[in-house]
C-alpha cells in the first residue's frame, strides 16, 4: 500500500497560528501558473519534489483552482467532482482513507526577492484540500490538514537566495481530515487558496489581537492590541498613539455595526515591520437572554453562505466576494454564517468594510458518523482531540482581529463529543469578548447561545417566549438564559422558501429570538455543457449524479437564494423584502413608518409615493418623514396631493406605493436603490372588491348550432361542449387542472412527501367524464366529471360561457366529489393559446414569480413579460413563474391578441406543457412547444413551505379541497 505521512492524523510540521495581516515585509505571491499532475493513488511521482526534476511533460494549470473543475463547463479533465450531503462517499474506517485516493502534484519555480538581512522566511497555504505535504528545493518542509485553514511553513533553512527555487506540493484528495471535513457539498481537491512566500524580518509582528470595545452609556470606545513588546500602534484619525498592549480609552469613538461600519485605520509598527488593521469599536454580550452589539439588540437578517463558483468551484477571486457581499448588501442581508468553514480571509475583510454580521464556523463536520448512530465519531474519540482543538486555534487566531466576526461557531452537525468541549474552552479562554455557538449542542453545555436549524414557526415562538419543551431541568436553566438563533431557516431548495415573513415577523416580536440564517446563499452547481439534443452546446447546472458518482445526494445542492450562475432567483427578492429594515404601511389616512434598524437612523434615506390607476401612474411626489432613531416609529398623514386627486373612475383601482430609498450612493448601491416599500389601494368610487367580468347586457350574441358543435360569439364549441376556437385564435380547453410539476418540496417532504401522494391518488392523470351540454339561450353549459382512474374522488365541474358584446364569459364553478384526504396542488384551468402569442402583459401582482406564501415582494401594477421570462430557470425544473392577483392579462403577437380578465386569477403561462416540465431532470431538457403556449389560470395554489429541509406550508397555505369559482372572460383579437 502506498502511504503518505499528509494522509495519516494530524502530520506535522506547520507553524503556530497566528493573525492575517496585512503587512510591509517582503512579500512573494506564488499564485498563478504551476506544473500539476494527476494521479489516481496517493503514492505519487518519485523524487518530483527534487528541483531538478523535469516536468516539462507535466500541465500547466493556474493555481488557485480546484483540479476537479479543469475542463469545466466541458469534462472535467481531472477524476470528477461528486456531491453528497451526510454520507462519505469512501468506506467508514477511520482514520483510514481509500487506496483509490486521487492525489494531484504541484510544482513552481520562483526567484526569492530581495529581503533585509536576517528575520526568516516562510510559505503561507490559505486552503488546500484536504491533505498536502510541502517540499522547497527539494527539502521537506512539512505536511497539514485543515482544509479552509492556513497553514505556515519555515523555509529559512531551504530557501537559496539569489537563484531559482522550486516548490513542489502533493495534495491527497482524502486523508484523515476528511473524517472531519463531511460538509454537504462536493468533493473537490486541490491548492484552492493563496500561496505565499513571505519574509519574517528579525523583530517584525507576528501577531496582532485587537481588542475594540464600545460603551453605548458613555459612548467611548476602548483600545488595546496585543503585540510584540515594543510595537506601536497608532489610530491617527483619533490623534492616538500609544504602546502594544496598554489600554486607551476613545472618547466619542463611532461604533462599527452592520448598519454603519465605522473603520478606523491603524497601524502597528516596529523598527522592522508596520501591519494595517481596520479597526471596529463595538462590544457584543447577552443579557437577559437577548444578543445585543453596541447595547441594542441584535436582529440577524443572514444567509448561510458557501464559497462556491459554479466554473472553478471553491477558488473564489475576490471579484465574486465583492460582488457577493453587495449584492446582500443590497438584499437587506446584514449576517452571514460562513457555513460551514472559515470563509477566505479576504471575505472577512469585505464584511468588515461594507458591514455584515458574521457567525465564523470553523472547519468541522462528522454527520457522516450519524448513518452509523455515532459510532466512532471524531467529535469525541481522544485521538482525534488535538487535530479538533488545532482546527479551532486556527480560525479563531486567523480571524480573531475581525470586527464583524462577533461568535465563533465549532462546527456543523458533529453530534456530541468531548473534544467539541475541548475546542470551546480553549477559544473562551482565547477570546472571551465573543459568543460561543454549535447547533449540535442543544443542552447548551458548551456553548452561549441556543441554536437550531429549521424549527418551524411554531416552536420558534415557543422559544421566543421562553417556554420551548423541556431537555432536562439542569440544562433547561441555563438553557433559557440565552438569545436564540437559528443558524439554519427557509431552506431555499428549488421553488421556495415559503413562510419567509413570518418567521421574520417572529424575529421582531421576540427580542430573545436574534435572528436567523437562510439556508444558503446560492445553489452550488456545476455548470456543464448539453452535450446532445435541441440545446446542444447551452449551459446547465450540475448537481449530484451528474458526475457518475456510485453515492450522491442528486440535487438537494441546488438550495440557494441565487441560481448557480448568481442570477438571482425569486426567493432573493423574497427575502429583501422580509429582511426590509423599514416597515411601510400604508392605510387610513396615513403611513406608519416603523424603523427595524437597530444601530441607524433613516438619515441616509429619501421616501417617495406614487399613485397609479389600473396600474397606469397619475401622480408621484416626495413623502416627508422625519429622520427616524433606530427602532423608531411615525405615523405622517397621507399627502395632500395625493387625498386631492380626482378619483378614479367606476370599477378603477387606485393604488399608493410608499418607498423608502438611499439619499446617496453608499459602496454597496447607487443612489435611489430602494431598501423598503409599501403599498394600499384607496378608496375609489366604489370600487368593487371583485371584478364581475362582463359587459353591457343587451348586445349578447346568441348560441348557435352548427357542425356538431355550437357558436356563441366569438367562441366555437365542438360537441362536447369544448372550446376549440376563439374567433382568430385555435385554443385547446380551458378545463379543470389541479397538477403542478412538483417541487422540490413537493417531492422531499418526510416522512410523506405531498408529491407522492398526489400521484398516488392521480392528480397528474385526470380524466374529464363529460355528463352534459345543456344549450341555453346566450349561454352554453357544460357539466363534467373529473377524476382520476382506480379512485371516487375528483370535482364536479360546471363550465358556464355567455357571450358579450365582444368576448365570452366563464363562470366555472367545482364542488369536490368524494373525501379528499389530501390537499390541492392547484385548482383552476388549462388551455392552450398558439405559440406565437409570446408577449404578455398583466395587471395584477409582479413583476416576479409569487405563490401564497411567497409574495411578500410582488406589488400591485403593470407589467409586461415575455413567455420565455415568464420561466424560472430552477436546476431540477419544476413548478415555477406564477403571477399572482391577476386582474387581466393579454398575450400578444404576430398581431393577435388574447385578454383575459377576471378573477383576480394566478397565471402562468409556459412554451411547454406541465408533463415535460416535470419529465425534464435539467434546464436543457425543456424544448419549447412549436405550436402552443400552455396557461394555467388558476384560483388558488397550495403554499411552498421549506419542507425539502424543515417544516411544510403554514395551515393557512395549505390548498384544501372545497367548492371554487372562477370567473373568467375571454377576448380574442386579430386575424
Ligand atoms: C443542514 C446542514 C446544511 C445543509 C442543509 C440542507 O442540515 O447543516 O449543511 O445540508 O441541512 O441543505
Amino acid at each position: 500500500m502506498e502511504e503518505s505521512d499528509a494522509i495519516r492524523p494530524s502530520p506535522s510540521g506547520a507553524l503556530p497560528p497566528r493573525a492575517h495581516l496585512e503587512s510591509d515585509a517582503v512579500a512573494l505571491p506564488l499564485d498563478g501558473e504551476w506544473s500539476f499532475r494527476c494521479s489516481p493513488t496517493a503514492g505519487g511521482t518519485p523524487g518530483f519534489e527534487l528541483a531538478a526534476f523535469d516536468d516539462g511533460g507535466w500541465d500547466r494549470v493556474q493555481v488557485p483552482h480546484c483540479w476537479q473543475l479543469e475542463g469545466v463547463p466541458g469534462r472535467p479533465r481531472y477524476g470528477s467532482p461528486a456531491y453528497t450531503n451526510i454520507a462519505y462517499p469512501f468506506p467508514v474506517d477511520p482514520p483510514e482513507v481509500p487506496d483509490e485516493n486521487p492525489t494531484g502534484e504541484y510544482r513552481r519555480a520562483f526567484d526569492p526577492p530581495e529581503a533585509p538581512p536576517g528575520g526568516r522566511w516562510i510559505v503561507r497555504f490559505e486552503g488546500v484540500d484536504s491533505a498536502f505535504e510541502a517540499w522547497l528545493n527539494g527539502k521537506r518542509l512539512g505536511a497539514a490538514q485543515g482544509s479552509r485553514l492556513t497553514h505556515e511553513f519555515d523555509a529559512t533553512e531551504h530557501l537559496e537566495p539569489g537563484r531559482r527555487n522550486v516548490l513542489a506540493v502533493r495534495v491527497h484528495q482524502f486523508s484523515a481530515g476528511s473524517y472531519l471535513e463531511d460538509q454537504d457539498m462536493w468533493w473537490v481537491s486541490g491548492i484552492f487558496r493563496r500561496v505565499a512566500l513571505l519574509h519574517r524580518p528579525e523583530g517584525g509582528i507576528d501577531d496582532v489581537f485587537v481588542h475594540a470595545g464600545y460603551d453605548p452609556a458613555t459612548r467611548a470606545g476602548r483600545l488595546r492590541v496585543e503585540a510584540p513588546a515594543g510595537a506601536v500602534v497608532r489610530v491617527p484619525e483619533l490623534g492616538l498613539e500609544l504602546p502594544a498592549g496598554t489600554a486607551a480609552d476613545v472618547p466619542r469613538a463611532e461604533p462599527w455595526s452592520a448598519e454603519e461600519p465605522r473603520l478606523y485605520r491603524a497601524t502597528v509598527s516596529t523598527a522592522a515591520e508596520t501591519v494595517e488593521l481596520a479597526i471596529g469599536f463595538r462590544t457584543v454580550s447577552i443579557s437577559d437572554a437577548v444578543l445585543i452589539a453596541n447595547g441594542a439588540p441584535l436582529a440577524l437578517r443572514g444567509v448561510n453562505r458557501h464559497e462556491w463558483h459554479a466554473r472553478t468551484g471553491r477558488a473564489l477571486d475576490e471579484a465574486t466576494m465583492r460582488a457577493d457581499v453587495e449584492l446582500m448588501k443590497r438584499s437587506n442581508v446584514n449576517a452571514v454564517r460562513t457555513s460551514h468553514y472559515p470563509p477566505d480571509p479576504r471575505f472577512l475583510a469585505l464584511c468588515d468594510e461594507y458591514g455584515l454580521w458574521v457567525l465564523d464556523e470553523c472547519d468541522l463536520e462528522t454527520h457522516g458518523f450519524e448513518l452509523l448512530g455515532w459510532r466512532r465519531n471524531p467529535a469525541d474519540d481522544p485521538s482525534w482531540r488535538d487535530a479538533l482543538v488545532d482546527r479551532m486555534q486556527r480560525m479563531v487566531e486567523r480571524d480573531k482581529n475581525h470586527p464583524c466576526v462577533i461568535g465563533w461557531s465549532l462546527g456543523n452537525e458533529s453530534g456530541r463529543g468531548r473534544n467539541l468541549g475541548a475546542m470551546a474552552e480553549w477559544a473562551r479562554s482565547r477570546d472571551p469578548d465573543r459568543f460561543l455557538h454549535y447547533e449540535g449542542d442543544q443542552d447548551c453545555g458548551d456553548v452561549d447561545v441556543y441554536s437550531r436549524m429549521y424549527a418551524d414557526h411554531a416552536e420558534t415562538e415557543l422559544i421566543g417566549r421562553g417556554e420551548e419543551p423541556s431537555a432536562s431541568p439542569g440544562a433547561d436553566a441555563r438553557r433559557r438564559g440565552m438569545p436564540f438563533i437559528l443558524c439554519e431557516y427557509a431552506h431555499a431548495m428549488g421553488n421556495g422558501p415559503g413562510g419567509l415573513t413570518e418567521y421574520v415577523e417572529l424575529f421582531e416580536r421576540y427580542p430573545r429570538l436574534a435572528g436567523g440564517f437562510v439556508w444558503e446563499w446560492m445553489d452550488q452547481c456545476i455548470a456543464q455543457t448539453a452535450q446532445d439534443g435541441p440545446h446542444r452546446g447551452t449551459e446547465y447546472p450540475a448537481y449530484g449524479g451528474d458526475f457518475g458518482e456510485e453515492l450522491h445526494d442528486a440535487n438537494f445542492i441546488a438550495d440557494g437564494l441565487l441560481f448557480a450562475d448568481r442570477a438571482p432567483s425569486p426567493a432573493l427578492a423574497e427575502l429583501a423584502a422580509a429582511y426590509a429594515p423599514l416597515a411601510l404601511r400604508v392605510g387610513g389616512d396615513g403611513i406608519t413608518v416603523e424603523s427595524r434598524y437597530r444601530h441607524t437612523t433613516t438619515g441616509h434615506l429619501g421616501f417617495a409615493w406614487r399613485c397609479e390607476d389600473d396600474g397606469v401612474p397619475v401622480a408621484d411626489g416626495a413623502l416627508e418623514v422625519p429622520p427616524l432613531d433606530a427602532g423608531a416609529c411615525v405615523r405622517v398623514p397621507l399627502p395632500a396631493a395625493v387625498t386631492e386627486l380626482d378619483p378614479p373612475a367606476v370599477g378603477v383601482e387606485r393604488w399608493l406605493t410608499v418607498s423608502a430609498r438611499l439619499a446617496g450612493a453608499e459602496r454597496w448601491a447607487p443612489a435611489g436603490h430602494e431598501v423598503a416599500w409599501g403599498q394600499a389601494q384607496l378608496p375609489g368610487r366604489a370600487a368593487p372588491a371583485r371584478r364581475r367580468p362582463s359587459r353591457p347586457a343587451g348586445t349578447a350574441p346568441a348560441l348557435a348550432r352548427s357542425g356538431g358543435g355550437w357558436d356563441l360569439g366569438q367562441a366555437r364549441f365542438d360537441a362536447r361542449g369544448r372550446l376549440e376556437r376563439l374567433g382568430p385564435l385555435d385554443v385547446v380547453g380551458p378545463v379543470l387542472d389541479l397538477w403542478r410539476a412538483p417541487t422540490d418540496n413537493d417531492e422531499l417532504a418526510q416522512p410523506d412527501p405531498p408529491a407522492a401522494t398526489w400521484r398516488r391518488l392521480g392528480l397528474d392523470r385526470l380524466r374529464h367524464r363529460t355528463i352534459a351540454v345543456v344549450p341555453e339561450q346566450g349561454a352554453l353549459s357544460v357539466v363534467s366529471h373529473v377524476m382520476p382512474a382506480g379512485t371516487d374522488v375528483g370535482f364536479e365541474m360546471e363550465y358556464r360561457w355567455r357571450a358579450d358584446d365582444g368576448g365570452v364569459c366563464l363562470d366555472a364553478v367545482g364542488s369536490p366529489l368524494g373525501t379528499w384526504a389530501v390537499p390541492l396542488p392547484r385548482w383552476g384551468l388549462r388551455m392552450a393559446v398558439p405559440a406565437g402569442l409570446g408577449d404578455v402583459t398583466w395587471f395584477g401582482l409582479g413583476p416576479g414569480e409569487a405563490y401564497p406564501d411567497s409574495a411578500s415582494a410582488q406589488r400591485v401594477g403593470r407589467f409586461s413579460a415575455s413567455v420565455e421570462e415568464f420561466q424560472t430557470p430552477y436546476a431540477r425544473p419544476q413548478e415555477n413563474g406564477a403571477r399572482r392577483g391577476v386582474r387581466s392579462a393579454a398575450l400578444e403577437g404576430g398581431g393577435r391578441r388574447l385578454t383575459v380578465e377576471g378573477g383576480p386569477f394566478v397565471l402562468t403561462a409556459r412554451p411547454w406543457t406541465t408533463e415535460a416540465l416535470e419529465a425534464a431532470a435539467h434546464t436543457t431538457d425543456l424544448v419549447p412547444d412549436p405550436e402552443w403556449v400552455w396557461l394555467n389560470l388558476d384560483a388558488e395554489h397550495h403554499g411552498l413551505g421549506s419542507a425539502a429541509c424543515g417544516p411544510p406550508e403554514l395551515p393557512e397555505y395549505r390548498l384544501e379541497a372545497r367548492r371554487f369559482m372562477l370567473s373568467l372572460r375571454f377576448e380574442a383579437l386579430g386575424r
